[in-house]
């Protein structure tokens, strides 16, 4: 897709007709920039890189390399799900990377939350660029750019795409779907035939869990945030309209719980849902109590280490959505 700028002319993608016909056109414009040579692409499993991947998966099938990063902050399922789909299901040439502990040791003592961000980012940067310089005569890098990213100028999405590459590592930019808005990309995502719950996936942060398991990362509170967090999207996943946003926190703190008449030392979870247009400000969705009641027994029954669950119902601002 040559250009920055969406002509006017360009018709919004509503309905799965309209995606295959863009299909169609972006499955013939991609075999024409690429021709015979390879292409790298960094699937983490988000909807914008998925699309792009079944896209290309379409278009030039083998000549495409997906490479997924595990970096141990994923949610659960998710690097399972990556797996299904593009190896199992679509045949994609797929290299898993499970850097769970490089991700996991760098991070040991580090509770400033922006300096954790900088070393995931870092660290996916080196993974990636060691996976890079393995594969031979890749001269083209997918991207799934969308248009608000083009927007708000940013160009190279800093998170789950691949900005900050070394110099000597020079690729021609593939991005398909750089002109189109988010629900365009989901209606494009859909008529790819990827699974529903991909396509209609919540925004994640890029730095995944490692922001809601605040301050230091230990392994055993990550396990039980992974947990805490599946049953919360779980139980609030049921509700008929669905929040923007919902998840859990596991706060680095502690609190007395008791069990068999002893006392002891453990987590709370916090439970947080938002509705939001642009994440910029944020209202608390307040939840039904049945499912409030629902997420608590289950957290308490399922998650180690959990003596306690709290709901967050503060809006953006003061707080922000996420908890660091
Ligand atoms: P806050 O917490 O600032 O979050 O109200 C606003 C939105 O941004 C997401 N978020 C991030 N996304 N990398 C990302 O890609 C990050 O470091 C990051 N921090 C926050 C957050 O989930 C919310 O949707």
């Amino acid at each position: 897709m040559s250009g920055n700028v969406r002509p006017e002319s360009m018709k919004r993608i509503v309905n799965k007709e309209l995606a295959e016909a863009f299909i169609e056109e972006q499955i013939r414009e991609i075999r024409e920039q690429v021709g015979n040579r390879k292409v790298l692409l960094a699937l983490s499993g988000g909807v914008d890189s998925s699309v792009v991947a079944a896209l290309l998966i379409k278009a030039i099938g083998k000549k495409l390399t997906c490479v997924h990063v595990n970096h141990g902050l994923l949610r659960k399922g998710e690097p399972e799900q990556v797996i299904e789909v593009f190896r199992n299901q679509m045949d994609a040439n797929l290299i898993y990377v499970d850097a769970v502990d490089r991700f996991l040791d760098a991070l040991k003592d580090v509770s400033e939350p922006e300096t954790k961000r900088k070393i995931i980012g870092k660290i996916f940067i080196d993974v990636f660029v060691e996976e890079a310089r393995k594969l031979e005569g890749v001269e083209l890098l997918a991207q799934g750019t969308i248009y608000p990213d083009i927007l708000e100028s940013k160009g190279v999405k800093a998170h789950h795409n691949v900005g900050g590459l070394p110099e000597d590592l020079k690729f021609e930019l593939v991005e398909p779907v750089k002109l189109l808005y988010k629900d365009e990309v989901r209606v494009v995502g859909e008529a790819l035939g990827l699974p529903h719950s991909m396509v209609y996936r919540q925004p994640f942060p890029g730095p995944g869990l490692g922001v809601r398991c605040t301050g230091a990362i230990t392994r055993d509170r990550l396990n039980s945030l992974r947990e805490a967090d599946a049953i919360v999207r779980e139980e609030i996943g049921k509700l008929e309209n669905l929040p923007w946003q919902f998840f859990a926190v596991i706060p680095d703190i502690q609190s007395t719980g008791i069990k068999d008449g002893k006392r002891y030392m453990g987590w709370p979870v916090v439970i947080r849902a938002i509705d939001t247009v642009d994440a910029v400000t944020a209202k608390s969705v307040i939840l039904p109590i049945e499912t409030l009641l629902t997420i608590r027994d289950r957290i308490i029954a399922e998650v180690p280490g959990v003596n306690r669950v709290l709901w967050d119902y503060t809006d953006k601002p003061v707080s922000t959505i996420e908890w660091e």
